[in-house]
C-alpha cells in the first residue's frame, strides 16, 4: 500500500527522526513551524537540528530543509529547542546551542555546555551568523547544567524570556529573564514548585482571556492513576501574579493532553489574534513503539490547535478553525460504517454511556462509572494500552483521525487525548454506540492530478537541417501532463502523475526527472508489454518541426481504465489531461474513468487539447473525441492555432460562445508572444507576456497552464468559484502564468526550464 501510515493533515519529517516543534511563527504570509530534526536516523541517533516547514493556511505544509546544523563549538552536539519572534521585516530565533565535553562528566552537574544562541533572519530560510547571547556562567548558581529551551516574547520594548532548567538538588524549575536588547539578557527570578520532578523543559508563558499561563514539560513527576500517566509530562499553571512568581498564586497543575503520546508544545498567536498551540505527537523514552521506524521516518508534531478559556480559568483546546474548510458532508453512524482517513467524527448527546471504536482504538464512558477510558482492543497501539480520565459528565466527543493517529477533544477541549495507531488499512472500521454520531470526510483537495502521456523527447543535436542529417539526439523527460505536473510542483504545489511506463531505462529517466521536480510519482503503473513512449524531434531550415513518435503502442497507451483508483484522485484540486492520449486504446477510457471520479469528488477538470496531427490518421476522429470530452471540463485552456480547427470558425467572437460547452467555465486562449485571454460567464480579460527573447518554446504551453492552475489553487479558487471568479483574479492568474512562461522559453528544455518560486523572484520575465 501507498504511503502506509504517511500522515495527511499532520507535519512530520520527510525521513529521519522529529520532535519538538520550535520556533513558530507566522512571517510574510506564511505560517512557519520549524521541528527538532535528526535526519537520516528514525530513531534519533543523529544530531539534532532544526527542519523547517511553512504553510499558507496551517492545512497544507511545505517542508523547506534544514535551516540550523550544528557548525559552530557552540552547538556542536545539537541545535536544541528555542523559539522565535517575527518583526515585520524578519525574524528572529533563540535557541539551545548543546554541548557535550569530552571527558568523565555526570553531564548533569559538570560536562555539559547550555548556550542560548541568537539568530536572525529576512526569510525564514537564511539564518545569519549564530551569537552565543547566554552560556553557563550567566545562569543562577542554584542550577545544573540542564538549561534549556529559550521561549522568547517581546513586548513593550523588552524581550522577555522563559529557560527550563534543573537545579543543583533536582528540582526542576523556570527561570525568567529580560533584556532592552538581545544582548543585555538580566536573570529576573525562578519558579519552581513541590513535587514537580527534577527537570522542566521547554516552558511557555502566554496570556489568554485576561489570564497568565505558566506552561512547561516536567520530567520525574510520580505517576498516578488518572494523572501523569506518561513518562514525561505537559501542563500549565494558571496564575494572576507577575514574574517572578510565588507558588501561593497557584492552584494545580493542569494537563494539556491525556493520551500517549505528547510532548514539548509550543504556542504562538496567528494574526488574527488566536493563540495556537502545537506539540509533538511523541515522547521520549517511551515503552511504546512506532512501526514506521523501519519504514525510515518516526514521529509526527499534533494538528494546530486552538486555546481559549473555559469559565474556570482551564484552557480548552480545539481543532484548527481551518478544518471545516476540507470538511466533506457528515454521515451518520448507527452502529457500524468504514469510513477512510483522515475523517472527523462527532459525537454529541452522550447520555449515560458511549463507546467509540475507531479500528482498534476504543473509547468509552459511563455515567456510572465517572471515567473516560482510551483503550486498544487489537495490537494497533504498538504497546500502548489504556489511558484514563476522571469525567462525571461527558457532553461532546470529536476526534481527529489521521492515516496514523488520533487526537480526541473531550468536552470542548476541556480535555485532550493524542495517540498514534497504526491500523493495516486506510479504511477504518467505526463502531459508535449510546450517542449521535456524525463522521465527515476530511479532505486537503490540494493536488494536481494529470493523467496520459509521460515521455522521453529526443533533442536534435543540430536544428535548420533535415531529419536524416541529425546526427545526435539527447534524451529529456517530457510528455505534457508531465510537463504541467513539474510546473506545479516547482512553484511547491503537490502534484501527481498517472501514467504507465515501460519496465525500461527510459522509465525509469521520467520516473527520476518528475521525483527530481517534486511529482508525486508513486501511482505511475510499469508494464513489460511495451517500452516507454518515446519522440524524436529536429527542426528543418523553414522552423517546422518533425516529429517522430515510438508509440505502437508504448507503455502508456496500454494503461486500463482499471487501473485509475479512487485512492489516485483522493485530494485532487484539479485533473489535468491533454488529446494525445485520447486515441482508441485503452488509455482514453482511463481517462474517462479518471474525469468520473474527479468530477463526483468536485475537482476542477482542467483539459488542454494540445493538439498532436500526426498522431492522427484521420482529423476528424480527433475533432470527435475533443468535443467527447470538452463538455465534462471547468477549464479549457487553447491555443489560437487550435481554435478554428476545433470550433470550424477563426472568429473570436463565434467561437468562444461554442467553448462553453456542458459544465466550461472558464477557457483559456494562448496567443504566443501576444499573452493570453480568459473568458467566463463574467467576461473576459488579457494579459500581456513580458517582451523577452525566446530561445526554446519547449513545453511553454504546459508551463503556462501549470502555473495558472497554481496560481488559481494559492488563492483558493475551487471548481464552484470558477464560473463568478472577478475577472481582476484570473488576471492576476493570467500575469503569473504569463511571467512564468517567459522565463521558462527563455532557458532550454522543457522541465529544467521551469523556475521555482524562489527562483521566480529574482528572475526577469
Ligand atoms: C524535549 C527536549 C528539549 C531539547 C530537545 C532536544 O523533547 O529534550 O528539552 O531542547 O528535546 O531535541
Amino acid at each position: 500500500m501507498k504511503g502506509k501510515w504517511r500522515q495527511n493533515l499532520h507535519i512530520e519529517p520527510p525521513e529521519g527522526w522529529m520532535n519538538d516543534p520550535n520556533g513558530l511563527c507566522f512571517f510574510d504570509g506564511l505560517y512557519h513551524v520549524y521541528f527538532q530534526y535528526s535526519p537520516g536516523t528514525p530513531c534519533g541517533e543523529s544530531t539534532r537540528r532544526w527542519g523547517h516547514y511553512v504553510s499558507p493556511n496551517m492545512l497544507s505544509w511545505k517542508y523547506k530543509g534544514i535551516v540550523l546544523e550544528p557548525d559552530i563549538p557552540g552547538d556542536r552536539d545539537g541545535v536544541f529547542s528555542g523559539s522565535a519572534v517575527a518583526f515585520e521585516d524578519h525574524i528572529e530565533y533563540f535557541y539551545t546551542g548543546n554541548v557535550m565535553e569530552e571527558g568523565n562528566f555526570d553531564y548533569v552537574l559538570e560536562g555539559r555546555g547550555a548556550n542560548v544562541i541568537f539568530v536572525s533572519s529576512s526569510d525564514g530560510s537564511y539564518m545569519s551568523s549564530k551569537k552565543i547571547i547566554l552560556d553557563n556562567s550567566g545562569y543562577p548558581d542554584f542550577c545544573s547544567c540542564h538549561v534549556r529551551d529559550p521561549k522568547v516574547t517581546f513586548e513593550d520594548g523588552i524581550y522577555k524570556m522563559v529557560l527550563g532548567a534543573r537545579t543543583k538538588d533536582d528540582k526542576g524549575c523556570v527561570l525568567f529573564y529580560e533584556g532592552a536588547d538581545v544582548d543585555s539578557f538580566e536573570y529576573k527570578g525562578c519558579f519552581s514548585a513541590p513535587d514537580m520532578g527534577y527537570m522542566w523543559e521547554c516552558p511557555d508563558l502566554f496570556e489568554l482571556g485576561g489570564r497568565k499561563y505558566l506552561a512547561f514539560c516536567p520530567q520525574g513527576v510520580d505517576q498516578g492513576d488518572f494523572k501523569f500517566q506518561n513518562l514525561f509530562q505537559s501542563g500549565y499553571f494558571v496564575f494572576d501574579g507577575s514574574v517572578p512568581l510565588k507558588l501561593e498564586e497557584f492552584e494545580e497543575f493542569e494537563e494539556f493532553d491525556y493520551g500517549f503520546d505528547f510532548y514539548a508544545p509550543q504556542t504562538f498567536t496567528a494574526p488574527d489574534g488566536r493563540r495556537i498551540l502545537i506539540g509533538w505527537m511523541g515522547i521520549g523514552d517511551d515503552a511504546y513503539s512506532n512501526p514506521t521506524a523501519e519504514l525510515g521516518w518516526q514521529h509526527c508534531l499534533t494538528l494546530p490547535r486552538e486555546l481559549s478559556v473555559d469559565s474556570d480559568g482551564m484552557i480548552l483546546q480545539k481543532p484548527l478553525r481551518e478544518l471545516e474548510t476540507i470538511k466533506r458532508p457528515g454521515k451518520k453512524v448507527n452502529g457500524e460504517a468504514w469510513e477512510k482517513l483522515p475523517f472527523e467524527l462527532e459525537c454529541t448527546d452522550c447520555s449515560d454511556k458511549v463507546s467509540v471504536a475507531v479500528s482498534g482504538a476504543e473509547i468509552t464512558w459511563s455515567r456510572d462509572e465517572g471515567v473516560l477510558s482510551l483503550h486498544f482492543t487489537n495490537n494497533e497501539g504498538f504497546g500502548r494500552t489504556e489511558r484514563r480520565i476522571n469525567l462525571e459528565s461527558l457532553t461532546s466527543l470529536r476526534i481527529i483521525a489521521d492515516a496514523s493517529s488520533l487526537e480526541i477533544y473531550i468536552n470542548g477541549g476541556r480535555y485532550v487525548m493524542s495517540t498514534r495507531f497504526y491500523p493495516e488499512y486506510k479504511q477504518v472500521r467505526i463502531a459508535a454506540d449510546g450517542a449521535s454520531t456524525e463522521v465527515y470526510a476530511l479532505r486537503l483537495n490540494d493536488t494536481l492530478v494529470a493523467i496520459g502521456e509521460a515521455l522521453i523527447d529526443f533533442i536534435p543535436d543540430k536544428t535548420g537541417c533535415e531529419f536524416r542529417e541529425v546526427t545526435a539526439f539527447s534524451p529529456a523527460a517530457g510528455g505534457a501532463p508531465a510537463n504541467v505536473c513539474a510546473a506545479y510542483s516547482k512553484l511547491g504545489g503537490k502534484s501527481r502523475m498517472i501514467t504507465q511506463l515501460g519496465q525500461d531505462p527510459f522509465g525509469g529517466v521520467i520516473t527520476g526527472t518528475l521525483n527530481d521536480a517534486g511529482v508525486d510519482t508513486s501511482y505511475i503503473s510499469y508494464t513489460n508489454a511495451a517500452n516507454t513512449a518515446l519522440a524524436f524531434v529536429s527542426l528543418s531550415k523553414d522552423g517546422n518541426r518533425v516529429f517522430s513518435f515510438y508509440r505502437n503502442p508504448s507503455a502508456d497507451m496500454l494503461f486500463e481504465p482499471g487501473d485509475v483508483t479512487g485512492d489516485m484522485l483522493d485530494d485532487c484540486y484539479a485533473l489535468h489531461f491533454c488529446s494525445v492520449s485520447l486515441g482508441d486504446f485503452p488509455m482514453k477510457d482511463a481517462h474517462r474513468a479518471a474525469v468520473t471520479i474527479a468530477r463526483r469528488q468536485g475537482a476542477i477538470v482542467s483539459f488542454d487539447p494540445n493538439l498532436r496531427f500526426m498522431l492522427w490518421d484521420d482529423r476528424s476522429a480527433l475533432k470527435k473525441v475533443i468535443w467527447e470530452f470538452l463538455p465534462d471540463c471547468d477549464i479549457l485552456k487553447i491555443s489560437d492555432e487550435e481554435l478554428e480547427f476545433i470550433t470550424g470558425t477563426s472568429s473570436l467572437e463565434e467561437a468562444v460562445p461554442l467553448l462553453f460547452a456542458g459544465s466550461v467555465k472558464l477557457v483559456i486562449l494562448t496567443k504566443g508572444k501576444d499573452g493570453a485571454s480568459a473568458f467566463n460567464p463574467l467576461g473576459s480579460v488579457d494579459s500581456a507576456v513580458p517582451a523577452v527573447k525566446a530561445t526554446d518554446t519547449t513545453g511553454a504551453g504546459d508551463a503556462f497552464i501549470g502555473s495558472f492552475l497554481w496560481s488559481l489553487r494559492s488563492r483558493g479558487i475551487g471548481r464552484e468559484d470558477l464560473g463568478n471568479c472577478p475577472l481582476s483574479v484570473i488576471k492576476e492568474c493570467l500575469d503569473f502564468a504569463n511571467r512564468y512562461c517567459s522565463i521558462s522559453v527563455q532557458r532550454s528544455g522543457a522541465i529544467p526550464s521551469y523556475p521555482t518560486l524562489e527562483e521566480m523572484k529574482g528572475l526577469n520575465g
